[in-house]
């Protein structure tokens, strides 16, 4: 069974939705570890609930290098197939993209290359765009780069402000984030 270490910073609705995939055989894989950057972050409660390791490892004034080997220490026990980045809002230092090449994914709420970076959603509404969507793409050293393995398309509604058009991204991206890792683990890319 290929094994998956979910990195989160917050709500963690996407993680929730990979294991909830997992539980009901749509992905054949299993979360060895969910590994917070910040100590708040609900994701982990939600992961002890699931009976999964769940693990805080705070950044807080941690360099990005420092804190990538920090990661790369306390995954290098658990087998790690693929890192899967799920709202985790910190870049991904060198010693992280050296330990694990090709093998880490993370999902955008846009259609990138369009609207890299935060408030996304907003900045795709101030652009008047008339459709945007998700990502999910390998991490590179870039800011939202890498190549992209799979995208969802939604369209931006009248009257739409950043949460509704978020909340209707998001449904897409519970379904595309478990295809792409389905993808990635097939080996077919
Ligand atoms: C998602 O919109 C994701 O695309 C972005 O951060 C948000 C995380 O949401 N990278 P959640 O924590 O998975 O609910």
């Amino acid at each position: 069974m290929k094994r998956l270490a979910v990195l989160v910073s917050g709500r963690g609705s996407n993680f929730e939705a990979i294991a909830r995939n997992i539980r009901e055989g749509r992905l054949e894989a299993e979360i060895a570890a969910v590994v917070a950057n910040n100590p708040e972050s609900p994701a982990l409660q939600t992961a002890a609930a699931l009976g999964l390791r769940a693990i805080s490892l705070p950044s807080k004034g941690i360099e990005t290098d420092t804190y990538a080997r920090m990661v790369v220490e306390t995954l290098a026990p658990l087998s790690i197939d693929l890192i899967i980045l799920a709202g985790f809002m910190r870049r991904v230092g060198e010693p992280l993209l050296e330990a694990y090449p090709r093998r880490i994914l993370n999902i955008h709420p846009s259609l990138l290359p369009a609207f890299p970076g935060l408030h996304v959603q907003q900045q795709a509404l101030d652009y008047g765009v008339k459709f945007s969507g998700c990502t999910v793409h390998f991490v590179d050293a870039g800011l939202d780069t890498g190549p992209i393995i799979q995208q969802a398309v939604v369209p931006v509604l009248p009257g739409d402000n950043a949460d509704t058009l978020a909340a209707r991204i998001l449904v897409e991206e519970h379904k595309i984030y478990t295809e792409a890792i389905a993808m990635v683990l097939s080996g077919k890319l």
